[in-house]
């Protein structure tokens, strides 16, 4: 038995900012942003919540699958930007979406979160807990940034994605995560404004921080390393994969990656250039895509992997099935 995809959803909020108005914030330009990150415009929450963007990615993921929410057991969120601290945001999406019957609670594993969201799920079916899963993953990415680095400012994007998940027969695939806390610092974003138990005050940076050349190594070293792990772990060839599906940093590291391991770049699907860099919510808005646009068929297997702060990466394979 393994976890199968029966519905996908995604939310992107309706203000868009393009390359060029980024230009007007900070020293940059829409050919350097383009030529080293692929990006071309990303969406900006606005009015949009976290919780409300997850809501709605859920409910179309809901609706596709088929189901009724009550149907739900259990709901995991992927986020590093979540509105309030308290309550987590899987129990706001509980409650937006209806799903009354669902254990919900939250993970933060930056942009590997949607990946380790699916292990989870996947690891509480195998181990005959839960039958049916919803997945989410939503980003307001551009509360934490700050608008006067362009290091971060241009990679960043709001946006979420989601996917329904059953238990069904077939082959069960082991995944794969690893984490480096050593090298944390690559990619932070620390607390905000606060007053310790003696009552003073501190007050940290609150914006995401970023070293961008160390993040990149660490993408095209780890990545290759991880799909030959994953594949190895399931006895899998890696001529079987249909689909590489991968976080969406940079196009420059999914064509490094690609280059890596010896496969076209064609086979790396690619819409970080309408969205930028939306973190974890990156892998489920690209499946919804490809899903909605007919490019996934019944049986193709799906090598899915993520990767950022922590640092950590994390990856498995995923048989389509609907
Ligand atoms: N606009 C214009 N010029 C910029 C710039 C910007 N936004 N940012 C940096 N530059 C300049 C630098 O000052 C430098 O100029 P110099 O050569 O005169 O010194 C030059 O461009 C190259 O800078 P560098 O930092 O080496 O660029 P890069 O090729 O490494 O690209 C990133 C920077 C951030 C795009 C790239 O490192 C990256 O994508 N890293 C991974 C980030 C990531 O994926 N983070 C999320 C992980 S989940």
């Amino acid at each position: 038995m393994s976890a199968v995809i029966c519905g996908t959803g995604s939310y992107a909020p309706g203000y868009v900012m393009d390359n060029d108005r980024i230009a007007e914030l900070v020293e940059t330009s829409d050919t350097w942003i383009r030529e080293r990150t692929g990006i071309r415009q990303r969406h900006i929450a606005k009015a949009e919540t976290t919780t409300y963007m997850a809501a709605e990615a859920a409910k179309k993921a809901i609706e596709q699958a088929g189901i009724s929410p009550e149907e739900i057991e259990l709901i995991i969120m992927a986020t590093l930007s979540s509105d309030i601290i308290l309550p987590c945001s899987a129990c706001e999406v509980q409650k937006e979406i209806g799903a009354k019957n669902a254990a919900a609670f939250d993970i933060n594993a930056a942009c590997s979160g949607f990946v380790i969201a699916y292990n989870m799920a996947d690891a509480f079916f195998a181990a005959g807990q839960f039958k049916t899963a919803l997945i989410v993953a939503a980003e307001s990415l551009s509360h934490l940034t700050d608008w006067t680095d362009r290091n971060t400012c241009i990679l960043f994007g709001d946006g979420a994605g989601a996917a329904v998940l059953k238990n069904s027969p077939g082959k069960h695939f082991l995944s794969v995560t690893h984490s480096d806390g050593e090298k944390g610092w690559t990619l932070t974003c620390k607390n905000r404004l606060g007053t310790n138990a003696e009552g003073e005050k501190f007050s940290r940076e609150f914006y995401i921080d970023m070293n961008g050349q160390e993040i990149f190594k660490f993408a095209v070293r780890k990545v290759p390393e991880l799909i030959r792990e994953v594949l190895q772990k399931n006895g899998v060839q890696q001529e079987e994969i249909t689909w590489f599906v991968m976080h969406q940093a940079n196009c420059r590291i999914l064509e490094a990656v690609a280059r890596h391991i010896g496969e076209p770049s064609w086979k790396f699907p690619m819409n970080l250039q309408h969205y930028g860099n939306t973190s974890s919510a990156s892998i489920p808005i690209l499946l919804d895509e490809i899903n909605r646009q007919g490019k996934l068929k019944k049986g193709d297997k799906i090598l899915l992997a993520g990767f950022g702060a922590g640092q950590t990466w994390s990856g498995n394979i995923l048989v389509w099935d609907m």
